[in-house]
């Protein structure tokens, strides 16, 4: 095809949204609320992470690939997904499954090609869906030809391109930064006597963003993947790309780490003043923000600053779309703990600049945070729906919509680089285990021998294939929900959150118009009172079936939230 084939048929199926809206508008006259026909396509978007590698396997070889992906797309488009993201597929020696690119333009055979790329690209147009790839540009490979040659001398064409550092005045690395991955972040080039500075792995040199080649090079990337027809980018530790430029030492603690073996933890007991999230980062994505706006495609950060006044500042009018709030992926079930963070979040960025994980490849999913089992999947279900009602765009992780927790590996070697170097540490695996489709030989992920083990943990009853037979499963639940945020069209608009003061003890409520999202943390039944107009009261959407609308009072049951249209209350 064409490129400007392509992009007209991309024009096309946005005037096909466009018009959906249209149609979501007229509920909303008659409803008298606030119409989303002006919005950006991505406002309030339901989104999806593929984690390509464990996705669905079209080959055999074990690995998911895209033309797997790409067969699955009407399971997406039928869970009421808008917008897939797809984890790495560049070439890339895998030393952290893909997040250290060799070659920014080109997909790595093992799965597939550009055409599979631009074709899935074109078969999500056509469903109404978007398709967002990861951009990582805090780093490279230490095989990318880039640092080859940047490492090849100090005069070397590129050796300005990453960060170079002489030793410290007595010896040892240039100052006191971390590794997310463990140990310091730099490690010594014998042969030209300078140190790189890596906030990964040492196979993922950090590009030295105070070098303007680079601006320029990664920009060209960003302007051709767009022009080949994705729809956005995940940008990769958005808030890493520049560093202090006197390289001070961070402040350490006091006291130690609270647990060594878990190099992130470490990492977490330096207060990161100079290594990371430093004003400048900013510059860049003012510049991807004009080159996202000619092709009205969306710029998503890993923004992964527990802080919303730091996190805030990406999410300006000329820098990021969206960013990840990772404090929803860090709280306890506790409808104090919940409102008090989201309140905070939501007060310091404008409506609906924020994405709401429920789970994500790099921490553990809901179901085990909240406990696991039938009471995880219960809360995990209710914690969904509650992120479902709030402005901006709630995502899953791929299983999360079947209820998947993190899987069982305890005999397996681990495939993560953190468990590897860090004898002890949990690592990222269970979190990245083969999608379950069906009952069978690897839940039909692959024809082969999956790549990592599937979990002890996972049964036929996981599987999309038996979950879909199921009106109980989590599955079906989901796309219930999805269909419901979408029928409740004032949720995916910009209407602010006002909390509801009044709440019995732990429940946590808000009103958004006249819908209100509720959600019961505890282990009884509980009532919110008051709700006028009661013949319109209605529930769009509970996660447990027992919620009920009875004499002006919605009663919750036990670890569960609902959707509530047509919910003024009296006072
Ligand atoms: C964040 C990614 O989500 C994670 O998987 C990766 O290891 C690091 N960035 C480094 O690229």
């Amino acid at each position: 095809m064409h490129p400007d084939d392509r992009r007209s048929l991309r024009i096309s199926e946005r005037g096909k949204l466009a018009s959906a809206n249209v149609y979501i508008n007229a509920y909303d006259h008659e409803h008298s609320t606030v119409g989303v026909a002006m919005s950006p396509w991505w406002t309030g978007a339901v989104g999806y992470e593929v984690y390509l590698r464990s996705f669905a396997d079209s080959d055999g070889d074990g690995v998911g690939d895209l033309p797997g992906l790409r067969s699955r797309l009407d399971y997406l488009a039928d869970l009421g997904v808008d917008v897939v993201w797809i984890t790495p597929f560049y070439p890339s020696p895998q030393a952290d499954h893909g997040y250290d690119v060799a070659d920014y333009l080109a997909v790595d055979p093992q799965f597939g090609t550009l055409a599979d790329l631009t074709g899935l690209a074109d078969d999500a147009h056509q469903r109404g869906m978007r398709v967002v790839i990861d951009l990582v540009a805090n780093h490279t490979s230490s095989r990318h030809p880039w640092f080859l040659d940047s490492r090849s001398s100090r005069q070397a064409a590129r050796r300005n391109w990453y960060v170079w550092r002489d030793p410290a005045p007595g010896g040892g690395p240039p100052n006191n930064w971390l590794s997310y991955f463990g140990g310091p972040a730099w490690t010594f080039d014998e042969a030209t006597g300078q140190y790189w500075m890596h906030l990964f792995l040492p196979e993922q040199p950090d590009l030295n963003w105070s070098e303007p080649a680079v601006h320029d090079a990664v920009a060209t990337i960003l302007d051709t993947w767009l022009s080949r027809g994705v729809d956005g980018v995940r940008i990769d530790v958005a808030h890493c790309f520049v560093e202090d430029s006197s390289f001070r030492d961070n402040p350490t603690p006091r006291s130690p780490p609270p647990d060594d073996a878990d190099p992130r933890a470490v990492f977490d007991s330096q207060e990161h003043l100079y290594d990371i999230d430093q004003p400048a980062v900013l510059d860049i994505y003012r510049r991807w923000r004009a080159i996202a706006e000619r092709y009205d495609a969306v710029l998503l950060g890993e923004v992964f600053l527990l802080d919303p006044d730091r996190l805030a500042r990406y999410v300006q009018d000329d820098g990021l779309h969206l960013a990840f709030c990772f404090d929803v992926l860090k709280l306890p079930w506790s409808a104090a703990a919940i409102r008090s963070t989201l309140e905070r979040y939501l007060s310091a960025t404008q409506p609906g600049r924020l994405a709401w994980p429920l789970s994500s490849h790099d921490d553990p999913r809901a179901v085990s945070r909240f406990g696991g089992g039938q009471h995880g999947r219960r809360r995990a279900l209710a914690y969904l729906t509650f992120l479902c009602g709030l402005p901006g765009s709630p995502w899953l992780m791929q299983g999360d919509e079947l209820g998947l927790a993190d899987a069982d590996l305890a005999h397996a070697t681990p495939a993560d680089p953190i468990a590897q170097r860090n004898p002890g540490a949990a690592g990222r695996d269970a979190m990245r285990t083969p999608m379950p489709w069906e009952p069978g030989h690897a839940l039909g992920f692959t024809t082969g021998t999956p790549w990592m083990p599937l979990g002890a943990n996972r049964t036929d009853a996981d599987t999309v294939a038996v979950q879909q037979r199921d009106p109980n499963s989590p599955l079906m639940h989901t796309r219930t929900l999805m269909r419901a945020r979408r029928e409740v069209s004032i949720l995916a608009g910009d209407d602010p959150v006002r909390w509801i003061d009044d709440c019995p003890e732990e429940v946590v409520a808000f009103r958004r118009s006249d819908t209100l999202v509720a959600l019961n943390t505890s282990a009884q039944p509980r009532e919110i009172a008051g709700l006028s107009h009661v013949s319109r009261a209605r529930i769009a959407y509970a996660s447990a079936d027992d919620t009920t609308i009875v004499a002006g009072a919605l009663r919750l049951s036990p670890d569960t939230a609902a959707i509530v249209v047509g919910a003024d209350r009296r006072s």
